[in-house]
């Protein structure tokens, strides 16, 4: 056990891996065969940049605590920067579905974009891994007096409350990849939670260049669960519209 604290302490030492829920830490460092300390180390937060837990800049990291709000922050975050063109829209489809409670897994800067184009949730609960964004957002809500409630959780071991929409934008790959299946658990767990999920995946590389196959898998885990589904491409994103 102490050797597994000194593991994640040394993961830990640096920027974004600084604020990383620790216990997701742990689980990762179960997941590596290596025996060689260093190698683990260099795996771990391989595994933590692909989950995209490090879709913003370092100096994020150095002033997360004071950095004040404005709707240029949008651009900080790469996934929140990325769907600028297309959030009105996406906004547009939420509100068509009279949603009130929103859950947002891997919520990253959603709120601050749902606020800056102009849809204040009546409830809003996001999990991240995170916990520099989750302070950050959790600041933002307060400031802005949002009912929201944000929290550093694994979202793979959270009980979900129930929500009229849950939006799970661009996580399902990076979290597929390190637990085969579990996007269908989490799914047949919101199955029994939410009216609506709206998943989203990237079409383009994290380097920005290649294009990325259509998820068939999800797919076919969104038909083994009979739910009733569409997906529309908006910008570099594709969504998927799924009813309960
Ligand atoms: C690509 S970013 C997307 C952020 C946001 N959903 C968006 O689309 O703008 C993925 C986010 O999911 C979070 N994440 C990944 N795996 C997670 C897990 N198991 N539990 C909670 N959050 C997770 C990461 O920390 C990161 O903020």
């Amino acid at each position: 056990m102490s050797n597994d604290k000194n593991l994640i302490e040394k993961v830990m030492e640096k920027s974004p891996y600084k604020f990383i829920n620790q216990e997701f830490i742990q689980k990762l460092s179960v997941l590596i065969k290596s025996d060689i300390e260093e190698e683990k180390i260099k795996i771990i937060r391989a595994n933590l940049r692909k989950i995209s837990t490090s879709a913003l800049p370092i100096k994020f990291y150095k002033k997360f605590e004071k950095l004040e709000f404005s709707e240029e922050i949008l651009k900080l975050h790469r996934s929140t920067r990325e769907r600028l063109p297309v959030y009105q829209e996406l906004i547009d489809k939420i509100k068509e579905f009279n949603a009130q409670k929103i859950l947002d897994l891997g919520c990253g800067f959603n709120l601050l974009a749902l606020y800056y184009f102009k849809f204040i949730p009546k409830y809003y609960t996001g999990y991240d891994l995170d916990n520099a964004v989750v302070q950050f957002v959790s600041r933002f809500a307060s400031e802005k007096k949002i009912n929201a409630k944000l929290e550093c959780k694994d979202i793979l071991k959270t009980e979900f409350e129930p929500a009229d929409i849950c939006l799970c934008l661009k996580v399902f790959d990076a979290i597929e990849d390190i637990e085969r299946d579990i996007t269908k658990k989490i799914l047949e767990k919101l199955k029994a939670k939410c009216k609506i999920i709206i998943a989203s995946f990237s079409n383009i590389s994290l380097g920005g260049r290649g294009k990325l196959k259509e998820r068939i898998w999800f797919e076919k885990i969104l038909n083994q669960l009979e739910l009733r589904w569409h997906k529309e491409a908006l910008g570099n994103e594709t969504f998927y519209f799924i009813k309960i």
